[in-house]
């Protein structure tokens, strides 16, 4: 089945579960995922200048600059058509440059997906998160612990925790988020294409709600 054409936001707190949506999502439906978030990562993980720069905004919880971050989406959907936005837009700024990169090209988001989960379950998941430092696979330790002991089921890496997934620095990414990026619900609802998902229960069952939006909404 094609799914050309969509053009879809994840928007939540950290934690939320849009990651884990977005590759399932971009595995299904055959859609490219630009997480922002991976992204500055791997530009850390191999010291580049992006890297460089982005290091301390991303240890104490804080956002890279806009400019940074717009630069970077640019390129990333420079001459496509369909994406999954993970992590991007976080503040105003960086949704109206979107806006308007797509109104150039006429053809605008489809959908804005905010995946809602309370606090206290954030910290929850996050604390217990682990990720492979070499293929990029997830994992929790509460909800779905690798095979083998914090060895990544898919390429056998030790598993590692991501340097933000510090308790104090998630409760400064929950502030932070509250701040800049709990605005862009406003932003997105008055727009007519802002859906609100129940990010709590299986995995499985959030995609399903995800996908009955994305399918209603598209008729
Ligand atoms: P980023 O990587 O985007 O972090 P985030 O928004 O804080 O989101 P997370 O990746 O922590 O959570 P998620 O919602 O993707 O959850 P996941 O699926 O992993 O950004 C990191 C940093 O980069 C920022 O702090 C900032 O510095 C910078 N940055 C990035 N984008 C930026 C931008 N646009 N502007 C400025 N700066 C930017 O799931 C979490 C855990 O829960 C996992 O262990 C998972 O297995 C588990 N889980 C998932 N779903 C469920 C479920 N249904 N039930 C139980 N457990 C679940």
């Amino acid at each position: 089945m094609a799914h050309n054409g969509y053009r879809i936001v994840f928007l939540g707190p950290p934690g939320a579960g849009k990651g884990t949506q977005a590759s399932l999502l971009s595995q299904k439906y055959g859609i490219k995922k630009i997480s922002t978030g991976d992204i500055l990562r791997e530009a850390v993980r191999r010291g580049s200048e992006l890297g460089k720069k982005a290091k301390k905004y991303m240890d104490a919880g804080e956002l890279v600059p806009d400019d940074i971050i717009i630069g970077l989406i640019e390129e990333q959907i420079e001459g496509i058509d369909s994406f999954i936005l993970d992590g991007f837009p976080r503040t105003i700024r960086q949704a109206e440059a979107l806006d308007d990169l797509l109104a150039e090209r006429g053809k605008p988001l489809t959908h804005v997906v905010f995946v809602s989960v309370p606090d206290e379950e954030i910290v929850r998941r996050l604390t217990a998160r682990r990720i492979c430092p070499n293929c990029g696979a997830v994992y929790n330790m509460v909800y779905s612990p690798p095979k083998r002991d914090e060895l990544c089921d898919v390429c056998g890496t030790p598993l590692v925790q991501r340097s933000d997934d510090r308790e104090d620095v998630i409760r400064n990414r929950l502030r932070v988020y509250a701040e800049n990026t709990a605005t862009l619900i406003d932003y997105y609802r008055g727009k007519g294409i802002f859906y609100e998902v129940n990010g709590l229960g299986r995995v499985e069952d959030v995609l399903s709600r995800i996908e009955e939006v994305l399918k209603v909404q598209r008729t």
